[in-house]
């Protein structure tokens, strides 16, 4: 009896022996499967990955946006200042037919253009007259001292002369001859001139955008006509 009892106990020592090796090696291999994963880079390196590319994408989506704002403003800008197809003053007004302007007649004014338009007398040897030119003449009615807007005054006089009829600024008292030249008054030079343009029917058509600064040479940018009365 105390024999088998020795080797049950024996048997069950061996049992319990193998059963804790079997522990062992299982724990073993359990630890080894957990420290893989985390001996891989792969497995850092994903999420380093991400974070790069998000950059990336941030970066490029902001040059892009700023790209597009500034082609847009810039394309903008283009298309504002760009003439085109421009009516009234600032490009071609019509100013009716060259046979109806009266040599030595009263200057005529024309609002959609901003200019006063005359057929000078080439006879006129009055102070506040032609200086002898012949032709269509078109004044920008804008003083060249501060801009005020020039009438054509027909009963105005000056001290300098017994003549009536000037253009007279309302602002500070310049005073031009028929011609545009200045005799009188703060402005720094005479009445500027705008171009005119005569086709074979006498149609008259003053290029408003085409501004030359007023001279002493005034009464030679007049336009000659054979419709021009003269
Ligand atoms: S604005 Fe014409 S004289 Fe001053």
């Amino acid at each position: 009896m105390t024999n088998e009892t020795e080797s049950v106990e024996a048997s069950v020592e061996a049992e319990s022996a193998v059963s804790t090796e079997s522990w062992r090696q299982a724990l073993a291999s359990r630890r080894t499967e957990l420290a893989e994963p985390e001996s891989v880079p792969a497995t850092q390196a994903a999420p380093l990955d991400y974070d790069a590319s998000r950059r990336n994408f941030i970066r490029a989506s902001f040059w892009t946006g700023l790209g597009v704002t500034v082609m847009g403003g810039l394309g903008l800008f283009v298309d504002f200042i760009y003439p085109r197809n421009v009516k009234g003053f600032g490009g071609p007004v019509p100013a009716g037919n060259a046979a109806d302007y009266e040599v030595g007649g009263l200057p005529v004014h024309n609002r959609a253009g901003q200019f006063w338009i005359a057929n000078l007398d080439p006879t006129d040897s009055a102070d506040n007259g032609t200086d002898g030119a012949a032709g269509l003449l078109a004044l920008w009615r804008k003083c060249p001292h501060l801009g005020c807007t020039v009438p054509w005054e027909p009963s105005a006089v000056v001290e300098v002369s017994s003549e009536s009829g000037w253009y007279k600024c309302p602002c500070h008292g310049s005073t031009y001859t028929r011609s545009g030249i200045r005799v009188f008054g703060p402005a720094p030079r005479s009445m500027d001139s705008m171009a005119i343009e005569i086709d074979d029917a006498g149609n008259v058509t003053v290029q408003t955008g085409s501004v030359t600064s007023g001279g002493p040479d005034n009464p030679e940018r007049a336009v000659q006509h054979p419709l021009l009365p003269s």
